[in-house]
């Protein structure tokens, strides 16, 4: 049984995704964290009679809520209001999840962090360089940022366009879209044009009316900024976040458990490519230098809540469009990787 740690408990995210956790069968204890005291929230989901043990946490007691913690998510910082971007966000979240990691460093470096915060693409690297620059050893096999929720938003836009436009030659009269995985998958990046949704039956894209496909890209593209949107400056995705948090935590459990997953080996996690096994063959596959291509969201295979290899057979799968969606996506994501490093290895 494992222990594991919500860092930012208490906010909008943080709350529905503890409240997920504590219903887990993998999960013995659950240390939720967050600098506004989450008692409330821990008295409250201690009451549900499920097998997590709840504890919490807040100001100074970092350490006591990391120690022995197997996994750590971070779902701490600020989210975006109408108008930002989610690199706007950059200079608070990225001290916010820097203290956290030394954190982690010193009380539980063996641990698989899953980073939330946003911007996602850049605060991984601080997250990894962090770890690193603290004398953890090996970090990059097990620091991942959470995509999940494009996947999450791909799969329900294509199932709900599939099911009104009644698309039924492959087989069946409805989708279901808690099976979409095997028909659609998202990689590249978790910001506006750096996420690339990748039909995997491509005659889908062939079935759809003129221009709908361009908005199914824009819809997973850009589906923030209709939530930020339509909370009008209240914050972000929180309960359609913590629900692929959720999917994707439970993923990690499994394969501690070793339990199957139904998505094993096609869930994309944003991760350090060039360090990994798999990593060297995927960017061959893209053609990009090791600087071009370093963090990547791809499908990870895990093993012990690590990742074991990455698999880069999507990318033998991409249309023309695909790729040239990848291709604008990489110098992008380069720039907000270097921003991340930048930040560690020469604050200014
Ligand atoms: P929120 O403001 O409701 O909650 C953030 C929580 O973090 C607050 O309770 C705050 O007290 C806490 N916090 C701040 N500094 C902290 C520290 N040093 N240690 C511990 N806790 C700290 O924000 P919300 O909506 O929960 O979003 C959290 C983050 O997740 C934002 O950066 C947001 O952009 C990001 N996000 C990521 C998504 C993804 O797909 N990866 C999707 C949606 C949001």
């Amino acid at each position: 049984m494992v222990k594991v740690a919500i860092l930012g408990a208490s906010g909008g995210i943080g709350q529905p995704l503890s409240l997920l956790l504590k219903l887990s069968p993998y999960i013995s204890k659950l240390a939720l964290y967050d600098v506004r005291d989450p008692a409330g929230v821990a008295v409250d989901l201690s009451h549900i009679n499920s097998v997590a043990e709840i504890e919490s946490y807040h100001g100074d007691q970092l350490g006591d809520a990391l120690r022995g913690a197997r996994v750590v998510v971070i779902p701490a910082g600020v989210p975006r209001k109408p108008g930002m971007s989610r690199d706007d966000l950059f200079n608070i979240n990225a001290g916010i999840v820097r203290t956290l990691c030394e954190g982690i460093a010193r009380s539980c470096p063996n641990a698989t962090v899953l980073v939330i915060s946003n911007p996602v693409n850049s605060l991984v690297p601080v997250a990894l360089e962090t770890l690193r620059k603290n004398n953890v050893q090996n970090p990059e096999n097990r620091v991942m940022g959470i995509t999940t929720l494009d996947m999450v938003r791909a799969e329900t836009f294509l199932g709900d366009y599939l099911n009104k436009a009644r698309v039924s030659s492959v087989g069946s009269k409805q989708f279901d879209k808690r099976r979409m995985h095997k028909l659609v998958t998202v990689i590249g990046g978790h910001s506006g044009h750096t996420i690339v949704p990748v039909v995997l039956l491509k005659p889908l894209v062939y079935m759809m009316k003129p221009g709908e496909y361009d908005r199914f890209l824009n819809r997973v593209q850009f589906g923030g900024d209709e939530v930020v949107k339509a909370k009008q400056g209240q914050g972000s995705a929180t309960y359609s976040m913590a629900f692929a948090a959720h999917r994707f935590v439970d993923v990690v459990l499994r394969s501690i458990q070793r339990m199957p997953t139904d998505d094993a080996g096609f869930t994309p996690a944003y991760v350090q490519l060039s360090q990994l096994p798999g990593g060297a063959e995927a960017q061959n596959k893209l053609g990009a230098g090791k600087a071009a291509a370093e963090y990547l969201s791809l499908p990870v295979v895990l093993r012990d809540g690590r990742i074991e290899r990455i698999d880069s057979s999507v990318l033998d799968q991409l249309s023309v469009k695909e790729r040239e969606m990848l291709k604008t996506a990489l110098p992008e994501l380069a720039d907000n990787v270097r921003r991340g490093k930048r930040f560690i290895c020469n604050p200014a």
